[in-house]
């Protein structure tokens, strides 16, 4: 099965700066008295892989990885926490055809996008950022330092690498849509608008199909193919 797969998605930790409500990483109760807490098995171990074993793993199964494409998406946790990020990003750039790294971009990590700037052939860098201001971003992005996480977005273009904006479009900021898509045209950035894929949990909530259809108008009246706009699903 393995043999086929072209893209493989690798978790390197499982530690995160933020605290999204609905992310995997919590228990999200059905039940409102209950507290939405980071998932049990996560906080009884908590994980950056070991860069040696990473290698180690990659070099015994040459034959499956060589070549292949590569994600750091964080399924747990934000890459951008591991305290290797910089050795794991390198390596990975000299193994794998790409290397695309997830991040909701509020960590301070100004040398390493220096650091690796020079891959960015290989190197596709997502920043997850739901709002213009702290406030909006924050409402989902709990804990990140939002004018951080434009900045490093900022700098990744100024190092003339392509940043690609992850914005997930939720009811709570879907006012905040045309900003996004003003600053992403002002500043020929990629943006692409993704529409929430968990459950409600409380006011972090999916959009409706009549929002979807009047975010569209706009991205149809933007008329610029710097946006994308990911398809509704019921
Ligand atoms: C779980 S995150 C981990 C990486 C990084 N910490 C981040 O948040 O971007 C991986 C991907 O899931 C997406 N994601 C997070 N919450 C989501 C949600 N409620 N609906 C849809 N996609 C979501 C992010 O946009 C990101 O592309
Ligand atoms: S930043 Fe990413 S990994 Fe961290 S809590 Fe939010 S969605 Fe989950």
């Amino acid at each position: 099965m393995f043999e086929n797969n072209d893209y493989f998605d690798f978790n390197i930790t499982n530690y995160c700066n933020a605290g999204c409500p609905t992310c995997k990483r919590y228990s999200m109760p059905s039940n409102p008295h209950i507290k939405n807490e980071v998932k049990e098995f996560l906080i009884q171990n908590r994980v950056h892989m070991n860069f040696d074993d990473f290698k180690k793993i990659l070099y015994l199964n040459e034959d499956l990885f060589f070549g292949k494409g590569a994600q750091f998406c964080g399924e747990f946790g934000d890459p951008l926490m591991h305290p290797k990020i910089e050795d794991f990003t390198i390596f990975s750039c000299k193994f794998f055809r790409t290397l695309k790294i997830n991040t909701n971009a509020g960590l301070k990590r100004k040398k390493y996008f220096e650091n690796v700037s020079h891959l960015k052939n290989k190197l596709v860098m997502y920043f997850g950022i739901d709002g213009t201001t702290d406030e909006i971003n924050n409402k989902y992005r709990i804990g990140v330092n939002t004018k951080t996480a434009f900045e490093n977005m900022n700098l990744w273009k100024k190092l003339k690498c392509e940043p690609q904006w992850d914005y997930i479009v939720f009811q709570h900021n879907i006012d905040d849509v045309e900003n996004a898509l003003n600053y992403a045209i002002d500043n020929r950035i990629q943006i692409n608008l993704k529409i929430n894929l968990r459950e409600t949990y409380r006011e972090i909530r999916k959009i409706t199909k009549d929002q979807f259809k009047k975010i569209q108008n706009i991205v149809y009246e933007k008329n610029d193919k710097i946006i994308t706009f990911q398809d509704y699903y019921e």
